[in-house]
């Protein structure tokens, strides 16, 4: 079986090439099952109830968030309605929503796969969460009971603390692989416990600004040191992500592939 993964959406931008795009990206590479980062679905702030109902009539399973989750504010009350919708495990508790959810996916034969995917926020140049390595250990024995593949969303900033958590789940997590810093990285790997990583999968949404924002704006703010209100990029776009191949029986991944297209 085959899971695609693609890298926070930005904007409008990112809707669009999502919905002339993804279907046939799927027919391609006969995927079953379909993850989105949707954190800066709504003008590069947040996911609105209205493009989450957008996104999730396009053949997308779930939908992770990170720092940006609560940007639109509705999402605070209207998380629950939507079983898709999964945010950082590591907020305090009580916070709505979940930090991880099991899909039944139905595979081509018939069969059925339970999918774990979760989402943790990283803690360096990040929000001050909890600990996402405390708070996901706890949890590994319930998981592995509760469903056949665990994909893991680890929303964050530096390098060095996504490797450490990649090996910190090897051999548990079935994959782990960075957004949030919407530039892809080229270090996809087969870990050695066979857990697949990736340090960033990248982002879908506008190529030719700064990570999604009109250039110029980033440019006159690094030159003025003063803060400007961000308008998404426009021009080209790009899909980014990765599709994980999975061997039925053993419930591992075989291949991971990056996705880098431009259009
Ligand atoms: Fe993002
Ligand atoms: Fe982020």
């Amino acid at each position: 079986m085959n899971i695609l993964i693609l890298g926070d959406v930005y904007g409008r931008p990112g809707r669009t090439i999502l919905k002339e795009q993804l279907p046939q990206l799927i027919a391609a590479h006969a995927i079953d099952f379909t993850i989105i980062n949707g954190e800066n679905a709504s003008g590069g702030n947040g996911l609105s109830t209205k493009n989450a109902k957008e996104l999730l009539n396009l053949p997308i399973d779930a939908i992770t968030m990170g720092n940006h989750v609560w940007q639109q504010k509705e999402l605070l009350e209207t998380i629950a309605d939507f079983p898709q919708i999964i945010r950082p495990l590591n907020y305090p508790e009580p916070c709505p929503g979940k930090g991880y959810a099991v899909f039944n996916c139905q595979l081509k034969n018939g069969s059925h796969k339970k999918i774990c995917v979760a989402n943790l926020s990283g803690q360096v140049f990040m929000p001050n969460l909890d600990c996402p390595f405390n708070r996901i250990a706890p949890l590994r024995e319930a998981l592995k009971e509760a469903a056949d593949l665990i994909i893991i969303d680890f929303h964050a900033e530096a390098t060095s603390e996504k490797i450490a958590f990649g090996y910190f789940l090897d051999g548990w997590a079935t994959a782990v692989y960075g957004t949030h810093t919407h530039v892809q990285t080229a270090d996809e790997r087969i870990l050695a416990g066979g857990t697949a990583y990736i340090t960033d999968i990248g982002m879908t949404g506008p190529l030719d600004g700064v990570i999604g924002v009109e250039r110029q704006i980033i440019i006159d703010t690094m030159l003025t040191k003063r803060p400007s209100r961000f308008v998404t990029a426009t021009g080209k776009v790009q899909i980014n992500g990765i599709i994980l191949a999975i061997d039925e029986i053993e419930n591992k991944v075989t291949k991971i592939t990056r996705l880098y297209q431009t259009y």
